[in-house]
């Protein structure tokens, strides 16, 4: 399993870092056979397998059962867990229960959105050891702030802003960045900048390394993909195929055939029946 030293050093030795969500059991194991540097278990989950509507409404039980699941699939992979909204935010008490809490349910780290005071509480999961990962950018926590899912840091100002930001994360002991949604110029600088490594989505691919959603991957119970997107499979298409190929075939009597069948001995008919 890599561990966050590999991170830098392939930051270091210009080998790009691919990440993936995952959420339970079987994706774990995709990811894990595919190869992937690190798994995240991204509240996104709250959209991908709960069908909730933001991130906002995702507990840290959710997160807890959701990595345990992820870790029993892909127990050689690096994996991080997001800590859910507002987890983070009253004191240093909460904040470390609720670290603890996804470290001893199966997290390698874990992530943490936006800067100001949650500089503060990165240095401090990282003081008490626990490896911690920055996201700026687009912070989906924040989207009620943020007035919708849009792309930040265009302006020289907010560019500038971010670029500081990421600064004060790699400074505070952050061993990695994502950065969602911003120009890829704004990677490219904010990349070259930090030791540790940026991991972009939406972010063009001058970042250190990419970061997509499992079910935007697969096509997978969703009915529209951000821009950023690429999907390399159809698991909506081929699923509801398979569904309605078995409807079909049970309402035609043509499933099940004589080899799903279990079969009882002559002898023990004639026992049975005389
Ligand atoms: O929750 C998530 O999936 C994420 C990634 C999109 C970075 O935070
Ligand atoms: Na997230």
């Amino acid at each position: 399993m890599k561990r966050t030293a590999d991170f830098l050093k392939m930051k270091k030795e210009n080998e790009k870092i691919a990440m993936i969500t995952a959420y339970d059991f079987p994706s774990a194991k995709q990811a894990e056979a595919g190869g992937t540097d690190v798994i995240l278990v991204g509240d996104s989950l709250g959209m991908t397998v709960l069908g909730l509507d933001s991130t906002v409404h995702v507990t840290i039980d959710d997160m807890v059962h959701h990595t345990k699941a992820v870790k029993r699939g892909a127990r050689d992979t690096f994996i991080i867990t997001d800590m859910p909204f507002m987890t983070y935010h009253v004191n240093k008490e909460q904040t470390f229960h609720a670290a603890r809490t996804l470290i001893q349910g199966g997290a390698d780290a874990i992530k943490l959105e936006g800067a100001g005071e949650v500089v503060d509480r990165v240095k401090e999961l990282t003081e008490a050891g626990v490896p911690v990962c920055a996201h700026l950018g687009l912070t989906p926590q924040s989207v009620g702030v943020l007035g919708g899912y849009k792309v930040q840091g265009k302006t020289a100002e907010s560019a500038q802003r971010l670029l500081a930001d990421a600064r004060a994360m790699e400074q505070a002991g952050a061993f990695m960045l994502v950065l969602e949604c911003v120009p890829h110029q704004v990677a490219r600088t904010v990349s070259a900048a930090l030791q540790i490594p940026v991991i972009g989505i939406g972010a063009g691919a001058e970042a250190d390394g990419q970061v997509l959603v499992y079910h935007d991957i697969m096509k997978y119970g969703v009915d529209r993909t951000a821009k950023f997107v690429k999907s390399y499979a159809e698991f909506d298409r081929t699923g509801v195929q398979a569904v309605s190929s078995y409807v079909e075939d049970v309402k035609a009597g043509e499933f099940p055939e004589e080899a799903h069948a279990f079969t009882m001995s002559e002898d023990e008919l004639d026992r049975l029946y005389g």
